[in-house]
């Protein structure tokens, strides 16, 4: 279907809305996307027609969840092109799993002395489950810096993978800050070709970039429905079989066992080894149709209308004096302002104004940007600043939003000023 704004507005409910008599300008899908209609009838229609448990019942309430759910796994396997169902593990968030392989895979497969690279883009998501298991096993974290476009420094990467101690890169695919996507075939080409697996953090990236994980040959592979237009409370990790299978269970309780004795039990084959209790299945039903409506659209058109939109709010926030889009080398340098390769998200200082203060004026305007260090602290201190305002798009923005929202940053700075 071809992509008309209008119409894929209208499909928002939540767009219609206005703040403080002002048309809401929702420039923050970074944080989380907003929902279409389908998704908030699919999960509605579930709710009130199909509540059941999975895996458990044989009535037909039991029967319809249990397909709707293990359906919304294959719509998962096949929207990432995984081999097989079983690799769709899902979770409550891209957190929870990389917790799981953090907890699972560290636990098992990493010893004293090993390493875990990660690179100065990462989310925290993708820092302390690695900080926490160095606490725990005495493994280390070495990091990638990256150069003056924001991409990690292979160099980097290749001297670490040279100790020999390397053991795993969880690398993001699109940084939520600075809008950059590292070139992550070279680097899991690397990665494999020192015997280390690769953790792909694809939070931001799976809302605006294709991904086929066969293609990719990642090992893992994280994100949240949420960032994808739909609901909150769910995740996915997606794992090569044959690395899941050898896998301890992250969390114990019902459904992840195959018996249970009074001394012990033997897990479940996958993917239930690693769901343990009730799963999100309101929240399965809402991911598979959000997967569903996104895909009406096609990637070329998606990432077409996205760039336009970027480019757009690059040439008109550069326009504002004092307004440093961020770079790399602390001093707050434009990102390829030439041609901007970002996606999904840009951000930016102020001059002489902090991003809370610019963030609540914009936002009692009803413009709803990001201000703080975005859960990235370490790229923060690397940048030299302590946060930053983020502005990230969706599918449903329009250049006019970026208008006033620049507009508004405009005003904002004089009034503070003055
Ligand atoms: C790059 C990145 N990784 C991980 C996360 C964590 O996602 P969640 O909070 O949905 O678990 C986020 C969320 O903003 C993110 O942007």
């Amino acid at each position: 279907m071809t992509l008309d704004i209008s119409s894929v507005r209208r499909q928002f409910p939540v767009l219609r809305r206005s703040i403080n008599g002002r048309p809401l300008v929702y420039l923050d899908s970074a944080a989380t996307a907003q929902m279409p209609e389908a998704v908030c009838l699919a999960m509605a229609r579930w709710n009130k027609e199909q509540k059941s448990n999975v895996h458990r019942g044989m009535h037909v309430l039991a029967e319809e969840s249990t397909v709707a759910y293990e359906d919304a796994r294959t719509a998962v396997q096949k929207f990432l092109n995984a081999a097989h169902p079983d690799e769709i593990i899902f979770t409550k968030g891209c957190t929870e799993s990389i917790n799981l392989v953090a907890r699972s895979w560290g636990e098992t497969h990493l010893q004293e002395g090993d390493a875990v690279v990660l690179s100065m883009l990462e989310h925290h998501s993708n820092v302390v489950p690695w900080l926490q298991l160095k606490d725990r096993k005495g493994s280390d974290v070495l990091w990638m810096d990256i150069d003056e476009d924001g991409m990690p420094k292979l160099d980097d990467l290749k001297k670490h993978l040279k100790t020999g101690r390397v053991k795993l890169v969880a690398i993001t695919a699109l940084s939520n800050v600075l809008g950059i996507a590292p070139d992550l075939k070279t680097i899991i080409a690397m990665a494999h070709d020192a015997g280390a697996w690769v953790l792909i953090d694809a939070a931001q990236a799976i809302a605006h970039m294709p991904i086929d994980v066969q293609d990719l040959d990642c090992d893992f592979l994280a994100f949240s429905g949420h960032k994808l237009y739909g609901p909150t409370g769910i995740g996915v990790l997606y794992g090569k079989r044959k690395l899941l299978e050898k896998m301890p269970p992250f969390l114990g309780g019902g459904m992840m066992i195959r018996s249970v004795t009074q001394e012990g039990f033997t897990p479940a084959d996958l993917p239930g080894k690693f769901e343990a209790g009730t799963p999100p299945i309101a929240e399965a039903v809402g991911l598979a149709a959000a997967i569903e409506w996104m895909q009406q659209y096609s990637w070329e058109d998606i990432q077409a209308h996205e760039q336009e939109l970027l480019r757009f709010a690059i040439d008109n926030l550069r326009l504002i004096p004092q307004l440093h889009v961020l770079g790399t080398d602390g001093k707050s340098q434009i990102i390829n302002h030439k041609s901007p390769i970002v996606y999904g998200c840009l951000s930016f200082t102020l001059d002489s104004v902090h991003p809370h203060d610019l963030t609540e004026i914009l936002g009692r305007q009803g413009i709803a940007l990001r201000a703080g260090h975005h859960c990235c602290m370490p790229l923060h201190t690397k940048l030299g600043i302590p946060a930053s305002t983020r502005l990230s798009v969706g599918i449903y923005n329009m250049k006019e939003e970026i208008d006033v929202c620049a507009q508004a940053i405009v005003d904002a700075q004089k009034k503070l000023h003055t």
